[in-house]
């Protein structure tokens, strides 16, 4: 019996068990066995592996996060090894050679940009192996929408609705601070869907006098609150982002944070209307999935599944426009950009009056 190991990395989000169910059951059907790898490349250097069977999946589809657990901070080729003193190795060839003994010859690997570049680094050693794309930031080339991205929208529509409430009774200026990196879909499907006032993003740097008038506008025009929904790595003309710890080791060390909290104070100053800051965090990538991540993550979970059944290796499965579709691993980071001259969602959010932060 054929053995394939599966390993999700990186940031989580909604749908990854979704995935696992689908490579778990699509493979009982193959007579392949699937070897969990626990916590991302941690596990994969350190050799914590689980057996994946019907009954570890049962209804798991429904559930957030991944029961077989993540990590964003391992990277397999610079790899801390605590030898009396703190040095990195390359981890790739031992661990290789650790699943090669249990029987394993494949593997399917979810994950985002770094996650991914380190499946390429594996298949590069040998190792016949297919990645699955994932984040709620919506940012890469090999599939549109990615896994978790479709619920961190819905997640965050929710708590914005909430957000206006309480806005509404205190006539408040609500900052609302948004994940994905620097990448605004995010922010821009969520802000829009929850009818955000202003939205910032961090592909257009706001000018924050234009911000400030707006908010005076919004208010004096009768509207009792405002909401300001503001990617994480939104800056203002001229200024750095704002960053709220580095975490070294880490495929991407910035984590961005602090927006919403400056923002609103300086709103609050300049204009004189009370404002509050609100941070989404990690709410919007918690929670079960919604159905459309649900379906899209059993559907890539399986086409990766046949992709490994048929011998082939070196891709990462994706849906484009509906479609499944399969790309070779990129030898650079290949991230989607959120064009605003192409955008339609920004078009008509726009056409709409919404403020992106800079007086047209
Ligand atoms: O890439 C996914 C993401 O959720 C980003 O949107 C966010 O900036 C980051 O991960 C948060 O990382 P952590 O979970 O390490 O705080």
């Amino acid at each position: 019996m054929r053995k394939v190991a599966l390993m999700t990395a990186g940031g989580d989000c909604p749908g990854l068990n979704s995935v696992i169910k689908a490579v778990v059951m699509s493979a009982q059907k193959k007579n392949i066995e699937i070897i969990g790898i626990m916590d991302g490349y941690k596990g994969f250097v350190e050799k914590n592996y689980v057996k994946l069977d019907k009954k570890s999946v049962y209804n798991i589809e429904t559930e957030g996060g991944t029961i077989i657990g993540s990590s964003n901070k391992e990277c397999p080729f610079h790899y801390p090894v605590d030898d009396k003193k703190v040095h990195y190795e390359d981890m790739v060839e031992p661990s290789i050679q650790a699943l090669r003994k249990i029987g394993v010859d494949g593997m399917i690997i979810i994950g985002g940009d770094g996650t991914l570049d380190s499946a390429r680094v594996i298949e590069e050693h040998g190792m016949q192996t297919i990645g699955v794309p994932k984040t709620i930031d919506n940012d890469m080339i090999a599939s549109n929408p990615t896994i978790g991205f479709q619920t961190a929208v819905e997640n965050a529509v929710e708590a914005i609705r909430k957000v206006k409430t309480t806005a509404y009774s205190h006539r408040r200026v609500m900052v609302v601070e948004m994940m994905g990196r620097t990448s605004g879909y995010l922010t821009l499907y969520g802000g829009f869907a929850a009818g955000a006032d202003i939205i910032l993003l961090p592909e257009l740097e706001y000018d924050l006098d234009a911000v400030c008038e707006k908010v005076k506008e919004i208010m004096d025009g009768g509207k009792r609150y405002v909401i300001v929904a503001a990617s994480e790595a939104a800056k203002e003309k001229g200024k750095d982002e704002t960053i709220s710890r580095i975490v070294k080791d880490s495929f991407e060390q910035k984590r961005y944070g602090g927006i919403a909290e400056k923002l609103s104070r300086q709103i609050e100053e300049k204009t004189g209307v009370e404002s509050r800051p609100v941070v989404l965090g990690h709410i919007q990538r918690g929670g079960e999935p919604c159905t459309a991540d649900i379906i899209l993550g059993a559907r890539l979970g399986d086409y990766a599944m046949n992709l490994i059944a048929d011998g082939r290796s070196g891709f990462i499965v994706g849906a484009q426009e509906g479609d499944l579709v399969k790309t070779k691993f990129p030898k650079v980071r290949d991230a989607r950009i959120l064009d605003l001259d192409t955008n339609d969602v920004y078009r008509t959010a726009r056409d709409m009056g919404i403020f992106f932060g800079v007086k047209e």
